[in-house]
């Protein structure tokens, strides 16, 4: 190859796929990066709006912050721009989540037929497959808060008062509902751990959490502007009594994605990356291939997140050992489906890592 011949070019920079040319391969990133130009181009005059955009949103959610700005170390909200159509592969799971929504956007249409508006959701399943990503969505899609209730802290913090500081928080959810408006999307992840089966936990405290989602749940409590979302890998650990109709209403399953899943999920988070990134970041010609080989490491959503980070990361090694006189931007860099195809060789589901041996660019 020309590239081995040529002693003027240092071995450390892009390394040319085994069939192309290193000549060829750099033709081809130029007329990319011709393009990709003429489309930030295009991008940025529709970019300012946008942005506007962005920043009235930040500022309104400040606002509405103040209010529970003693209790505001324990919330996070979500900043993250995640939406249905960022979720690959659970499009069943989204149908019934739909539902779910239809139910606290129109709870008339429940009395209507006498029947109980649902308030609860819980998501279960293996570990990475998209729960929290779905409750992120939910209330972006909803325009309500999110609010992680964060369990370990109340109860380490607060042993005796836990269910006290549970309560005050969830009253100050209402209150905020009062004040704006605006629902607040409870989030309770591990919620093995919250909803412990009565009885079996190590401290009573949780017995008396649970009488106190129980309360809330079941409109004993002022939370009408509460939504109650959950997640967890071990459902069994579940107390029955909160799983049951009336409380968490809906209870869906979350699978590991099947062979259309994770080529759905590669899609979409490539899409996602790109519009946050607002260009083209990726050259994939052929997403099928990409997805039988992901799909023969049995891989879940996080690890796709996963290898396209190692990808990226690769790419930004080898952007910093190109010599001075090929120097691109960083944003000029596309990263072509050869590269991806490599980490997923050297990928193990199991390690949910690379090797370190064979991460090497020169060769
Ligand atoms: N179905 C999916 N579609 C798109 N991306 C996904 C999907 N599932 C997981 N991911 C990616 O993996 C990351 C982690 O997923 P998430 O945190 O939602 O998993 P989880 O089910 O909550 O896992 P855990 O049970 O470990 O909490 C997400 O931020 C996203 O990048
Ligand atoms: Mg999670």
């Amino acid at each position: 190859m020309a590239r081995e011949d040529d002693d003027t070019k240092p071995d450390l920079r892009l390394v040319p796929r085994q069939d192309i040319p290193w000549e060829e391969e750099k033709r081809q990133m130029k007329e990319v990066i011709r393009r990709q130009q003429e489309y930030i181009n295009k991008l940025r005059q529709t970019d300012k709006a946008l942005r506007d955009v962005v920043d009235y949103q930040k500022k309104q959610l400040q606002e509405y912050m103040k209010p529970i700005a003693d209790l505001e170390n324990e919330f996070k909200v979500c900043e993250e721009d995640i939406r249905f159509e960022d979720v690959g592969g659970l499009e069943n799971v989204i149908a019934h989540i739909r539902k779910f929504q239809h139910g606290i956007m129109y709870p008339q249409m429940y009395e209507v037929y006498a029947i109980r508006p649902p308030r609860g959701l819980m998501l279960h399943g293996p570990p990475g497959t998209g729960k929290t990503m779905l409750a992120k969505a939910i209330s972006n899609e909803m325009n309500c808060y999110f609010l992680e209730i964060p369990m370990t802290r109340i109860i380490s913090k607060w042993v005796g008062e836990a269910e006290k500081t549970l309560e005050a928080m969830l009253k100050r959810c209402n209150d905020i509902y009062r004040e704006k408006g605006i629902k607040v999307l409870v989030f309770v992840d591990e919620a093995e751990q919250m909803f412990r089966k009565r009885g079996e936990s190590t401290h009573g405290v949780i017995d008396r959490c649970v009488n106190v989602w129980q309360m809330y749940m079941d409109g004993m409590a002022d939370g009408e502007g509460l939504i109650y979302v959950a997640a967890t890998n071990k459902i069994d650990l579940v107390d029955d009594a909160i799983k049951r109709a009336g409380r968490f209403d809906y209870i869906l399953e979350i699978p590991k994605p099947d062979r259309a899943g994770v080529e759905d999920i590669l899609r979409k988070q490539v899409a996602y990356k790109e519009r946050m990134a607002k260009r083209q970041i990726y050259q994939v010609h052929d997403y099928g291939k990409l997805a039988d080989q992901l799909y023969a490491l049995e891989v879940s959503g996080a690890d796709i997140a996963e290898i396209l980070r190692i990808t990226s990361e690769r790419q930004i090694e080898r952007f910093i050992a190109m010599p001075e006189d090929q120097l691109v931007t960083p944003d000029q860099l596309p990263i072509f489906q050869h590269r991806i195809e490599e980490t997923i060789r050297d990928y193990s589901v199991a390690d949910r890592k690379v090797e370190r041996r064979k991460i090497g660019f020169s060769n």
